[in-house]
């Protein structure tokens, strides 16, 4: 029944995922009015459209990992340690295509120049290094306090059963599932384990038990809901949809608040003992919300939901081999790695623990054509990126004909464009990291291919991604998998000791870096450009001097390092600096 429900893709990801926004986007398809917008008010309307096209793009887009149309090789990778050896694929691919040219070649150089001269010099103090203040703040949210409201999951009562069939990635999965969490304890319900719902865009069949410990999950909860693994026979041969049973984005909007769940689910809760809802995905509001749902909702994510074996096997040697040593057992380390991280190794194969960074570079064809920015590559890219848009954004390709939509440089000066390969490289040079840095990139199959990783791998050799870290053989159990592949991902760039966003909306980067600040101890600093501050800098590529960049750049970053609590109606996930999540521990 669930897969049943699940709409074919007629879109591509953005827009077949069943959210308002794509809702909004097929009925304006069916509508043919605005095809022909008169006067400001129409096009105020169709930009403001596309502001917000562009916003929940970036925040829904499917993370790189999760992208197995265009992670997912024909060959499998070769067995090499060159760091290029995913570029060298995207190049086979590419055959026939002049190559990118690349942009701020003059800051190219002198980013190389000043990376050979600091060599010898010591690193920025801070580098790796939080403010103070985030030492603060430590994780709590597996503390429980249902005194005040009552103990349900001890007794056998129950209101009736949801069901749930998430959309999108596993990183919206996630989401779904702690928010399913929350509201079986709202409406005192017991939750059938979380499905997963098939795409095939997408094409991952991996259900929960592919991905996470579907025990430990239960075990964990059980003093908060009570979790079962399938629906009682009795409930199964009901046709939900003519008991009007099932629930879908339409029923339940974005972010609702708990009430809406108490005045329209719980009835039909009652009424029928289940209830499915379908596309389940960001459905339920951070705030207002009552302190200890809330707190619920962090545990999930942060203590509930654990990696299963083989993922955290295979997490820990990617770990392992990026800091030169076996992971240590730390509250991090034990919540990805479990038992595989810490495990003794002989003394004679251990060596120094060296630092990495991990970057995620969300600059995927998908991200670049959606974004409508101009990359310098002229008319090549262009039409490239246009073709590609009309086969897989028809609906943005028709605002474009019909109307004057915001220029690629507006859009650049407004920081609404992912940042190439070598915008970041700059970046990383002005905040100090070294030549040698280790730089682990999530998600690897950059627009441009090895071309455009050029110079970023001109200025930082020791780039790796987790195809040139494992072999093909340790990858294999992956490959059809591309949910599982962002497990390792996720992995990777948690257990990082910098951890740079050059997207500041996929939910890829948001739940990494909530992870990082709910178990970093303040030790895990997430770099997250302001981008359009950034713009204004790079815009003076080719008369800005080198010491002026790396000033301007620096200060940018420490406004974006400041510790704060999490501002209201912000994801938990995101911002886990808050006491339902974190306590202070100062006061
Ligand atoms: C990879 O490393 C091994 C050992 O360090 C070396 O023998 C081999 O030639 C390297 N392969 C490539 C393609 O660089
Ligand atoms: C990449 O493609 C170019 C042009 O097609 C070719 O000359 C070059 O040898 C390729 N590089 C690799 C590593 O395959
Ligand atoms: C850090 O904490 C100190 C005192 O605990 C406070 O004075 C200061 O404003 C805080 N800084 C930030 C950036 O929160
Ligand atoms: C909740 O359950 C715990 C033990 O599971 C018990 O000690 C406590 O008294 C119960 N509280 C209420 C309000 O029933
Ligand atoms: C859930 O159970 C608690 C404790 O028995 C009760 O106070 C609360 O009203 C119930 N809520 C619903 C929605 O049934
Ligand atoms: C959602 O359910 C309503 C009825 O509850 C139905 O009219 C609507 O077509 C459904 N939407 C989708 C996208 O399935
Ligand atoms: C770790 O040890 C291996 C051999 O034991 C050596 O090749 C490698 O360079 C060492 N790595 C670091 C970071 O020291
Ligand atoms: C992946 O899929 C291919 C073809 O669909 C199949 O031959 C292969 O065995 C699969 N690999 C794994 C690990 O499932
Ligand atoms: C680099 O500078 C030129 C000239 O000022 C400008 O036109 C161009 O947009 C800049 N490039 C970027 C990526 O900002």
């Amino acid at each position: 029944m669930p897969e049943a429900a699940s709409p074919p893709p007629l879109l591509p990801p953005p827009a077949s995922a069943s959210s308002p926004a794509a809702s909004v986007l097929r009925t304006r398809r069916r509508r043919r009015a605005w095809r022909r917008p008169r006067g400001l008010l129409c096009w105020g309307a169709l930009v403001a459209f596309f502001f917000l096209m562009n916003w929940w793009m970036f925040s829904r887009l499917q993370d790189p990992a999760t992208r197995p149309r265009f992670r997912l090789r024909r060959h499998p990778p070769r067995a090499t340690n060159s760091s290029l050896s995913t570029l060298e694929e995207v190049n086979a691919t590419e055959k026939g295509k002049r190559p990118h040219p690349v942009m701020l070649t003059h800051l190219l150089a002198l980013a190389a120049h000043a990376l050979a001269e600091a060599d010898n010099r010591p690193e920025p103090k801070d580098l790796w290094k939080e403010p103070i203040n985030a030492t603060l703040w430590k994780p709590c949210s597996d503390q429980r306090d249902w005194k005040a409201s009552g103990n349900i999951s001890s007794s056998e009562e129950t209101n009736g059963y949801i069901i749930i069939s998430a959309n999108g990635g596993i990183n919206q999965q996630r989401v779904a599932i702690c928010n399913a969490v929350t509201i079986s304890r709202l409406l005192n319900a017991t939750l059938v384990i979380p499905k997963f719902l098939y795409s095939n865009v997408w094409l991952d069949k991996s259900q929960f038990r592919d991905i996470y410990q579907e025990d430990y999950f239960i075990k964990y909860l059980k003093p908060d809901i009570r979790i079962v693994k399938e629906l009682p026979l009795e409930l199964q041969s009901l046709d939900l949809e003519a008991i009007g049973s099932l629930v879908n984005d339409t029923d339940v909007m974005k972010e609702a608040k708990p009430s809406i769940y108490v005045k329209k689910i719980l009835p039909i809760l009652l009424k029928n003992r289940v209830v499915h809802f379908v596309g389940f995905g960001n459905r339920l509001s951070f705030d207002p919300i009552p302190f200890q749902l809330q707190r619920l909702r962090c545990r999930c994510n942060f203590h509930a939901l654990r990696f299963v074996h083989k993922i955290q096997e295979t997490g820990a040697l990617l770990v392992e081999r990026l800091h030169g040593h076996m992971p240590h057992l730390s509250p991090l380390q034990d919540n990805l790695l479990g038992h595989f991280a810490g495990k003794s190794i002989p003394s004679g194969n251990r060596n120094e623990s060296s630092k990495y960074l991990a970057v995620h570079l969300r600059f995927e064809i998908d991200m670049v054509a959606y974004s409508m920015c101009y990359f310098g590559g002229g008319k090549d890219e262009e039409e490239e990126l246009e073709m590609y848009r009309q086969i897989h954004f028809p609906a943005l390709t028709e605002i474009k004909r019909t109307t004057k939509l915001p220029s690629a440089a507006f859009l650049r000066s407004e920081g609404k464009c992912p940042l190439a390969p070598e915008e970041a490289a700059l970046m990383l040079a002005a905040i100090g990291f070294k030549r040698r840095t280790s730089i682990y990139i999530a998600g690897a199959e950059i627009y441009g291919g090895r071309h455009r990783m050029a110079a970023i791998s001109r200025l930082y050799p020791a780039i790796v991604t987790k195809e040139t870290l494992l072999s093909p053989s340790e990858l294999e159990p992956f490959r059809n998998f591309s949910s599982q592949l962002a497990a390792l991902d996720f992995i990777a760039c948690a257990s990082a000791d910098a951890f740079a966003m050059t997207d500041p909306g996929s939910q890829f980067s948001s739940l990494v870096q909530g992870y990082r600040m709910y178990y970093g101890g303040g030790d895990l600093p997430t770099l997250r450009p302001n981008k359009r501050r950034l713009a204004s800098i790079l815009v003076k590529n080719v008369t800005i001097e080198w010491k002026e960049f790396e000033t301007r750049v620096n200060k940018l970053i420490q406004q974006t390092k400041q510790v704060h609590e999490r501002p209201i109606a912000r994801s938990i996930f995101r911002h886990p600096r808050c006491p339902e999540c974190m306590c202070r521990t100062d006061n």
